[in-house]
C-alpha cells in the first residue's frame, strides 16, 4: 500500500483523501488553514457531503487517515502527493493558478526521494508543464519525480458516491512508471474494472476541461429551448424527456433552471474560453453557454418582478434554497445570490431559509434575515421563490404556505411544484418553461 498526500482539503481533496484511504492506502491530508484541520482532528467535517463523515470516520479509526497542517513533513513522506488546493477564477476570466504553483514549489523545496506528483485541481491545459518547471526550479541536485494529471469529476451533493464508483478515472502520465504507480492507488477500482482511461498530461487537462464545458453547454440549451417553450406554449420536461430518451442524446443535464452556478461550471467555462481565444480558436458554442447562463440568471429575477408586477422596493420575498444545488452547502456563483442582490439593490427585503447552506451565505449577505423553516422564511412575504430543489421544498405543505404569506405569489425557479396544486390553492405561479398562472 502507498502512502499518500493530498495537498487542500476542500470539497475534492478531503472526498478524495478520505476515498484513496479507504481503498487501503496511508493518506495524509494537509492543508494551510489551521481552523479546518482542527476540526477534522477533533472528528468534524467542515463541509457538508453525504456519506463523507461516516467515510472519513471509518478511515481514521482504522488508522490510515489523518490530517496536518505541516505540509512540508507531508510531502517529504509521501510516495504520491495529490495537488487539490482551489483554481478560482481570475479577473481576466483566466483560471488563477497561484495555489497550485505555491504547491509545487513546496514540493520542490521537500523532493527527498522519488515521487509521483499528481493534479488533481482543473487546472488550464498546459499546466503540467509550468509545476514540472516549479518543481524542478525549487528541488536540490538529484531530485526525482514523474507528473500526472488525474482530474476529479465528482460531483458535489454525491461526491463520495461520485468518487468510490466513478464512470471512469483519467489518468494522463507521460512514464509508464507512474502510470502504473497510480494504477496501483485506484487498484481497488480497477478490480471492478472501472475504466482507467491512459492519456498524456495535455490530454487528460483538455478531458475535464471539454466535459464540464459540455454539461454546461447542455444545461444552457435546455434553458433556452425552456425559454422558448413558454413563448409557444410547449411544456419543457416533456421536451426533455422526449429528447432524453433518444440514447444519442441522454436525459441527463437537460433540467431547466435558474442557470448554472457552484464553484466548476462558472470558472471553467470561462478559463476554457478565455484559453481558447489566447491559443487563437476561439470556442463560440462555450461563449455562448456562458452569455446565455448570465442572461437566464436575470431572467429569473424579471420574472419576479412581473410576478410581483412591480419592482422590489417595499417588498419582502422569501428565497428558499441558497446553495448552488441540493445536498450540498457551497453556494459559491448559486444563482440565488444574482436574485438576493437584485431584491437588496431596488429596496427590498429578503427573508433567506436553506436546509443546510445559511451559514455558508453569511459569508456573502451577512446582515440578510435567515432563518431555520421555509415556513419562518414565507411568513408576511409579498412572494417567494425558489432556488434550490431540496426535497423538504418539493413536499411542502402548500395550504401551509398559503396561510403563511402575505400574498400567494410563487416562482419556482426549478419546477418542483406542482402546477395543478399551485393552482388549486389560489397561487400566482411562474416557473421556467412549463404553463403560467399569472
Ligand atoms: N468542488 C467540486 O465539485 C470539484 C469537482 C472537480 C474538480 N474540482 C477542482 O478541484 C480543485 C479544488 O476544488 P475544491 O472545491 O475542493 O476547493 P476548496 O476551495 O473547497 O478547497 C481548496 C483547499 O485548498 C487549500 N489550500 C489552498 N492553498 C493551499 C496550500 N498552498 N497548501 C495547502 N492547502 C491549500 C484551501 O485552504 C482549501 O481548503 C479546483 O481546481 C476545482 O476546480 C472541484
Amino acid at each position: 500500500m502507498k502512502k499518500i498526500t493530498v495537498i487542500g482539503t476542500g470539497y475534492v481533496g478531503l472526498v478524495s483523501g478520505a476515498g484513496i484511504s479507504d481503498f487501503g492506502h496511508h493518506v495524509t491530508c494537509a492543508d494551510i488553514i489551521e481552523s479546518k484541520i482542527r476540526l477534522l482532528k477533533n472528528g468534524e467535517i467542515p463541509i457538508y457531503e453525504p456519506g463523507l463523515h461516516e467515510l472519513v470516520d471509518r478511515n481514521v479509526n482504522a488508522g490510515r487517515l489523518s490530517f496536518t497542517t505541516k505540509v512540508d513533513e507531508a510531502i517529504q513522506q509521501a510516495d504520491v502527493i495529490f495537488i487539490a488546493v482551489g483554481t478560482p477564477q481570475s479577473d481576466n476570466g483566466e483560471a488563477n493558478i497561484s495555489a497550485v504553483e505555491s504547491v509545487a514549489k513546496s514540493i520542490g523545496k521537500n523532493l527527498n526521494s522519488y515521487k509521483v506528483i499528481c493534479t488533481k485541481s482543473t487546472v488550464p491545459i498546459g499546466t503540467g508543464n509550468i509545476i514540472c518547471e516549479l518543481i524542478r526550479e525549487n528541488m536540490v541536485d538529484g531530485g526525482e519525480f514523474d507528473y500526472v494529471s488525474n482530474p476529479e469529476f465528482l460531483r458535489e451533493g454525491s461526491a463520495v458516491k461520485d468518487f468510490l464508483w466513478p464512470d471512469r478515472v483519467v489518468i494522463g502520465a507521460s512514464s509508464t512508471k507512474a502510470f502504473n504507480i497510480m494504477q496501483d492507488v485506484y487498484r481497488p477500482l480497477y478490480v471492478n474494472e472501472k475504466p482507467i482511461l491512459h492519456t498524456n498530461v495535455a490530454t487528460a487537462e483538455m478531458i475535464k476541461y471539454a466535459a464540464n464545458a459540455f454539461l454546461a453547454l447542455k444545461i444552457s440549451y435546455i434553458n433556452e429551448v425552456a425559454n422558448l417553450c413558454e413563448a409557444v406554449g410547449a411544456d419543457v420536461h416533456l421536451v426533455a424527456k422526449g429528447m432524453g430518451q433518444d440514447g444519442r442524446i441522454s436525459s441527463k443535464f437537460l433540467h431547466p433552471g435558474p442557470g448554472f452556478g457552484g464553484s466548476c461550471f462558472p470558472k471553467d467555462t470561462q478559463a476554457f474560453a478565455t484559453l481558447s481565444r489566447k491559443k487563437g480558436v476561439p470556442m463560440n458554442t462555450i461563449d455562448a453557454a456562458i452569455t446565455t447562463n448570465n442572461i437566464q440568471k436575470t431572467r429569473m429575477v424579471e420574472k419576479l418582478k412581473n410576478l410581483i408586477g412591480s419592482d422590489f422596493s417595499g417588498k419582502t420575498i422569501g428565497i428558499l434554497g441558497l446553495a448552488f444545488k441540493p445536498n450540498t452547502d457551497d453556494v459559491r456563483e448559486s444563482s440565488s445570490i444574482e436574485m438576493i442582490q437584485s431584491i437588496l439593490d431596488e429596496g427590498g427585503k429578503v427573508k433567506a431559509y436553506d436546509p443546510i447552506a445559511n451559514k455558508s451565505m453569511q459569508n456573502i449577505f451577512t446582515d440578510l434575515n435567515y432563518l431555520h423553516s421555509w415556513e419562518e422564511a414565507c411568513d408576511g412575504v409579498d412572494a417567494m421563490v425558489i432556488m434550490t430543489e431540496w426535497n423538504e421544498f418539493r413536499g411542502m405543505n402548500l395550504k401551509k404556505l398559503k396561510k403563511v404569506m402575505k400574498t400567494p405569489l410563487v416562482l419556482d425557479t426549478r419546477n418542483i411544484l406542482s402546477m395543478d396544486k399551485l393552482s388549486e390553492y389560489g397561487f400566482q405561479f411562474d416557473n421556467v418553461g412549463r404553463k403560467t398562472v399569472l
